[in-house]
């Protein structure tokens, strides 16, 4: 590789990951290192999916690693040294949290501290290393509460306390050792080819099927999140690397939409109508799983202040992504 800078992005493979390399090879001249252990929700097709691919997959360099283990010193030459890390690579889905807490503990807490223990001794030139949080770990934000970066922590699942623990071991790395930790802490992302199993693709799944829309909770008690596409999410990393500060932690915040007016917004722009009330058989309302939070909800004027927009409206990223998966080449992503 030339002297460019690189960024190392670990969970490449996955959902926001091959998003933030698109993002990355259309934004700037960097070279991308992705490392991923490929688990069922990482998936290359993703990357060779992208518009830049074919003209710019000569700076992209994938390294299979399972973060579950301590990288070797024959990963470790492969890696090299790096400009910047952003660390996305975890088990995601809060669903299989509930299921069984072990996995995340390993591959979110054990997997961040094996990936702080290689900066530590391998990467003494990193400009900034992202551990890319959720909004999650702060817990539920009861209605008018918009939750800022110093907030308490409770997390309410296995997942979001896994989360919350590799955000304790990130920042105790950057004060123990002075890696230059930012830890961004991100509410619900959307975006083309995310993984089925989450409620936008499988929203779509449903309506395309003419099947039952699941909704948590009831029509009286909604849940509630924000929302952003992930073209934003990577626009701002790339301004973090230049902007933000060591041992800070940034709030990305979307807008606020409750489940079932998504639901309606997805049926209107695949139906030309909302969900039919009265047909009942469209919509079915579980009672809220074990821990679920009626509402997340951040502040995000940190980043503003930083000098940071999205550039993306909600409006106009969602409904363009919603008529993007239902185009036949692109249902595959959906029928994983
Ligand atoms: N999707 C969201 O709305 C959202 C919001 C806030 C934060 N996040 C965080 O963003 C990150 C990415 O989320 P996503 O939705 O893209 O998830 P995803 O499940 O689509 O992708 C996760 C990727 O990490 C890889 N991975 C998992 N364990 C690994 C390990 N031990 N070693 C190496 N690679 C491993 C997987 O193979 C996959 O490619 C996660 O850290 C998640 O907590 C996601």
């Amino acid at each position: 590789m030339d002297n460019k800078k690189t960024v190392l992005i670990t969970g490449m493979a996955g959902f926001i990951g091959h998003h933030i390399l698109e993002g990355v090879l259309k934004q700037t001249d960097w070279n991308v290192i992705g490392l991923d252990s490929l688990t069922y929700a990482g998936n290359l097709n993703k990357l060779t999916d992208i518009g830049p691919w074919e003209s710019q997959k000569h700076r992209v360099k994938f390294i299979w690693h399972d973060l579950k283990s301590p990288i070797s010193e024959t990963t470790n030459k492969m890696i090299g040294p790096v400009d910047y890390i952003w660390h996305l690579a975890a088990e995601s889905h809060i669903d299989k949290s509930l299921e069984d807490a072990i996995p995340f503990v390993t591959n979110n807490v054990l997997g961040t501290a094996n990936l702080l223990e290689h900066v530590k001794c391998h990467q003494p030139n990193l400009k900034k290393f992202i551990q890319f949080s959720t909004d999650e770990v702060y817990g539920a934000a009861p209605d008018g509460i918009f939750y800022t970066e110093d907030a308490h922590l409770r997390p309410s699942n296995p997942y979001s306390a896994s989360k919350a623990g590799a955000d304790m071991m990130a920042y105790s790395f950057a004060h123990a050792f002075g890696i230059p930790v930012i830890i961004t802490r991100c509410m619900n992302v959307f975006g083309e080819r995310q993984y089925p199993e989450k409620f936008i693709p499988k929203t779509v799944k449903a309506i395309l099927e003419n099947k039952k829309v699941i909704i948590h909770g009831s029509e009286s008690e909604l849940s509630s999140r924000c929302w952003i596409h992930a073209r934003n999410v990577a626009d701002f990393l790339i301004f973090l690397m230049d902007k933000g500060h060591s041992k800070e932690i940034y709030n990305i915040k979307g807008e606020e939409r409750n489940v079932l007016d998504l639901a309606n917004r997805i049926s209107q722009i695949i139906k030309g109508r909302p969900l039919l009330k009265d047909e009942i058989e469209y919509i079915e309302f579980h009672t809220a799983r074990p821990g679920h939070d009626k509402r997340y909800a951040l502040d995000g004027t940190k980043a503003k202040e930083l000098g940071w927009e999205a550039k993306l409206s909600f409006e106009e990223s969602f409904d363009k992504m919603i008529k993007w998966m239902v185009i036949d080449q692109n249902k595959r992503w959906i029928n994983l």
